[in-house]
């Protein structure tokens, strides 16, 4: 015969089982929800759900509830530490109706917290007989002890949670796996991974989302090398063009008389060599984008016939008189003074303001050394496929004269810096020496702010250090060797960047 209380037990657990089977994308409010429900059920004033980190050999808490449950979440505890730690370490489930003389108890973190325990119940979670992490209630309602029924009850909930678990870990690693493939399905279409961190660049792929969706020409202006075309390719794919083709088309490749048939195509017969008709890049790019760089190179003539496609839609081939109508949009970029070539009308004004509605400026490498450290390694693991050669990763020292340079190429020259770095360093880590950097021109760099400058230099040395020391358990000695720098010329960084061992200051 069921009691009361069991139907309620039951209740509950199908209630917990169909929000699992709903799949629920938040593991943590599923979680939440898995360890309320276990803690009204076993009458406890607070309850944690702690989960193990293998690597690092300690529990940290994924959802804290009761009086306290904030506070308690800024500890981690060491895998054997505590009733919890013991828990995980013995993979067994465990009463403690005296809490305070229980040895095993933590007692410096409830009284930080200033939340005494009397009363415990902690059961492992477990996924395949393996102990994920913790469940643990606190401090049974009325001064009651917890019995061997609220421990079996608890065990039932640990399952559930650890299957939520489970699932909720599979469908993110598949996340990433898909968006894994979808990198290299669009890199397979010539499309290129955008590498963005500074301020200035994440502002302007916010503009980017923005003015995707509509149909407005772009022109996207900046110095060679700092990426333009990757800009005119996020615009196709954020738009409702994406599927459709994006094509390119670099102005300054061709000459005149090429070019016009390149970009409208030909009849049969246009001219000598025209032995038949032929589609031209914006026939090619119907439906889709267009993207013409360098269209400062543009020809006069050619400047006219491309006026009229943005404002018409139609054009001629090259040797037709029929025209021919497109629907796509108009994406343009340019190194140089556009204004300037406006002025001397070698760029004709009103071409320059139709494709002019929406101008997007791409600041230059040395202004946003934010993204140096993220597109060095980038291409440095590019590359390192490509060559089939493994690095631990760049220098301090290396990535210090990179964040100094002024890059005058951009991001191409950054990017063939590091492929010839990749193809010919010879130690673990890749050195200052094996980057070939043109004697500094560091005076460049006033126009970046001498102090934007400083801060990146740090804050990347900051994540550097804590990286490598992380690897090596924090022994200084080890991780200056592996810097290649000084034992004391560590210990001072650590000083000066205040970079502290974060596990350690948690428990
Ligand atoms: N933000 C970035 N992330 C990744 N690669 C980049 C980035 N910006 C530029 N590149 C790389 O640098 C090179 C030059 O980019 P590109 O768009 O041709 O420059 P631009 O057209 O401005 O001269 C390309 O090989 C490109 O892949
Ligand atoms: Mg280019």
């Amino acid at each position: 015969m069921l009691t009361t209380i069991d139907v309620q037990k039951f209740n509950t657990l199908i209630e917990i089982t169909n929000l699992i089977n709903a799949n629920t994308r938040s593991v943590n409010a599923l979680l939440t929800r898995v360890l309320d429900s276990a803690m009204r059920l076993c009458n406890g004033d607070a309850a944690s759900l702690l989960l193990l980190d293998k690597k690092a050999g300690a529990l940290y808490f994924e959802v804290a509830l009761g009086p306290k449950g904030q506070d308690v979440k800024r500890y981690t505890v060491k895998l054997g530490e505590g009733i919890a730690g013991w828990v995980a370490q013995h993979n067994k489930s465990l009463i403690s109706n005296d809490v305070k003389n229980d040895h095993r108890h933590l007692k410096n973190v409830a009284l930080e917290i200033d939340y005494p325990s009397n009363t415990m119940l902690a059961v492992p979670m477990r996924v395949k007989d393996e102990c994920m992490g913790v469940i643990e209630i606190i401090n049974k309602k009325d001064k009651k002890p917890f019995t061997d029924e609220d421990m079996e009850w608890l065990e039932i909930f640990a399952t559930q949670a650890g299957i939520a678990l489970t699932n909720a870990r599979d469908v993110e690693k598949t996340l990433n796996h898909i968006q894994l493939l979808q990198d290299e399905i669009k890199v397979d279409k010539g499309y290129h991974t955008l590498i963005a961190k500074s301020p200035a660049i994440l502002e302007k792929l916010d503009i980017i989302r923005r003015v995707a969706g509509t149909d407005s020409s772009v022109l996207i202006l900046g110095e060679s090398g700092v990426g333009k075309e990757l800009f005119a390719e996020q615009i196709h794919l954020q738009s409702a063009r994406s599927k459709a083709p994006f094509v390119r088309v670099n102005c300054a490749a061709l000459p005149e008389g090429l070019l016009e048939s390149e970009l409208f195509g030909h009849v049969k017969g246009a001219f000598t060599g025209a032995v038949a008709n032929r589609a031209g890049r914006f026939e090619t790019a119907n439906g889709g984008t267009i993207f013409l760089d360098e269209i400062g190179e543009l020809p006069l003539a050619l400047q006219s016939k491309l006026l009229r496609v943005i404002q018409e839609r139609t054009f001629e081939k090259v040797g037709a008189s029929v025209p021919v109508t497109v629907d796509l949009r108009i994406l343009a970029a340019t190194n140089r003074d556009i204004e300037a070539q406006v002025a001397k009308g070698e760029f004709r004004s009103d071409l320059y303001y139709r494709l002019n509605v929406l101008p997007l400026y791409i600041p230059p490498l040395r202004q946003r050394p934010e993204d140096i450290p993220e597109l060095a390694n980038f291409f440095l693991n590019k590359y390192m496929k490509e060559t089939k050669k493994r690095y631990e990763g760049f220098a301090l020292t290396a990535m210090e004269a990179m964040l100094s340079y002024a890059w005058p190429g951009n991001v191409r020259e950054l990017e063939n810096c590091v492929e010839r770095a990749c193809v010919i360093a010879k130690g673990e880590w890749i050195q200052t020496e094996d980057l070939f950097l043109k004697s500094a021109p560091v005076q460049q760099l006033h126009d970046a702010g001498e102090r934007d400058l400083k801060n990146a230099v740090n804050s990347f040395k900051a994540q550097y250090i804590r990286k490598v020391l992380e690897e090596r358990n924090w022994k200084q000695g080890e991780a200056a060797q592996a810097m290649n720098i000084q034992r004391t010329y560590l210990s001072k960084l650590i000083k000066e960047l205040d970079i502290a061992n974060r596990k350690e200051t948690q428990t």
